[in-house]
């Protein structure tokens, strides 16, 4: 078989103590990322999304570490990689675009300039041909009048227009991955659809795979071919997306999808799933979502259940995932 371009093996993330136990964040996750997919991963706040993609690009915050795992990429392992040579992969291979532009762009640096940087340093070009590429990618990604507004501030544009900034920059030098952390949440209902429809194009016509983190279900639904569900810094079930969302084994993305307003019926009633998140720091050795879940049994709460594949491709953690959920309200 083909070497996944991402391949993530059982990833544990979190801060390192000396006098006590360490605080796990993200345990043990797994998942592969082949190229050209598009690879979503949802589930609720705090469940380790953002975590799990600052490991991938070395971006993790301060005290924060991976504590054990691998990260291959290409084939080639990132973690324990020299910075020096790990750095040179971000840009030309991985890139990443933030929720909000703002943070990640230089409010006194000229757009077209801040697109620019990356082919000058990376790809070599010189400043007039980086800047030729810039208003390329610029134009690319919809931006109406490129080369007027390459000249623009950050603040001088609208939000929708920043994303697509952000879109241009992480895919001017060609990256094979493109590592995106709620891209366009910020955005209103109708730039956000027009925004993704953008980045979905590009990342096919480039060939580039896509890591996308969200916890909106019908963004997933829309842009990616794959997913991962998070719990409490599992990944509880993962799979295809048609697999996942019409037959979906783990009791925490059944009640998901319950929660979420039907893709195709916008008036259907929200049912909420009872209990609240863990806590991490009151973390226990079974499944976490077992005081929320209805199926729990004695057992769940001893280890958490192994990862069992429950149709081609599709794998769930949970014990109860053989049985079906029809007609069952989680
Ligand atoms: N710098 C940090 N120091 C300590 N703990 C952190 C730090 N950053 C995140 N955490 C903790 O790690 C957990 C996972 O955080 P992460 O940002 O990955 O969640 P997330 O799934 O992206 O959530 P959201 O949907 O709110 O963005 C959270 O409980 C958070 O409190
Ligand atoms: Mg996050």
């Amino acid at each position: 078989m083909e070497t996944p371009l991402l391949s993530v093996k059982s990833l544990t993330i979190g801060i390192r103590r000396s006098k006590s136990a360490d605080t796990i964040i993200v345990d043990d996750l797994s998942f592969d990322i082949q190229r050209g997919e598009r690879f979503g991963i949802v589930g609720e706040s705090g469940s380790g999304k953002s975590l799990t993609l600052r490991a991938i690009a070395d971006l993790l915050p301060k005290g924060v570490e991976v504590l054990s795992g691998s990260i291959r990429y290409n084939g080639a392992e990132l973690i324990g990689m020299p910075t020096v040579q790990r750095r040179r992969l971000m840009g030309p291979e991985i890139a990443m675009i933030f929720q909000e532009p703002m943070t990640a762009l230089n409010p006194v640096i000229r757009v077209g300039d801040q697109i620019a940087e990356g082919p000058r340093r990376y790809l070599g070009l010189s400043k007039k041909a980086a800047m030729a590429l810039a208003i390329e990618m610029m134009a690319k990604t919809g931006i109406p009048d490129p080369a007027r507004r390459a000249r623009a501030y950050p603040h001088e544009l609208s939000g929708g227009l920043r994303q697509r900034i952000m879109i241009a920059m992480a895919l001017s030098c060609g990256p094979k991955l493109l590592l995106c952390d709620e891209p366009t949440t910020a955005l209103d209902v109708t730039v956000q659809h027009q925004v993704l429809k953008v980045l979905e194009k590009l990342c096919d016509d480039s060939g580039a795979a896509l890591a996308f983190v969200t916890h909106d279900l019908a963004v997933v639904n829309q842009t990616c071919t794959d997913l991962a569900v998070m719990y409490a810094g599992h990944i509880i079930e993962s799979g295809k997306v048609k697999s996942v969302f019409h037959d979906p084994r783990h009791p925490y993305t059944k009640g998901l999808l319950d929660s979420a307003p039907d893709f195709d019926q916008p008036e259907r009633d929200l049912v909420p799933i009872p209990g609240f998140p863990p806590n991490l720091a009151a973390r226990t050795s079974g499944c976490p979502f077992a005081p929320r879940c209805v199926f729990a049994v004695e057992a769940c709460t001893v280890a958490m259940p192994p990862t069992m594949e429950v149709a081609p491709g599709h794998n769930a953690a949970c014990i109860e995932s053989q049985h079906i959920f029809e007609g069952v309200t989680v």
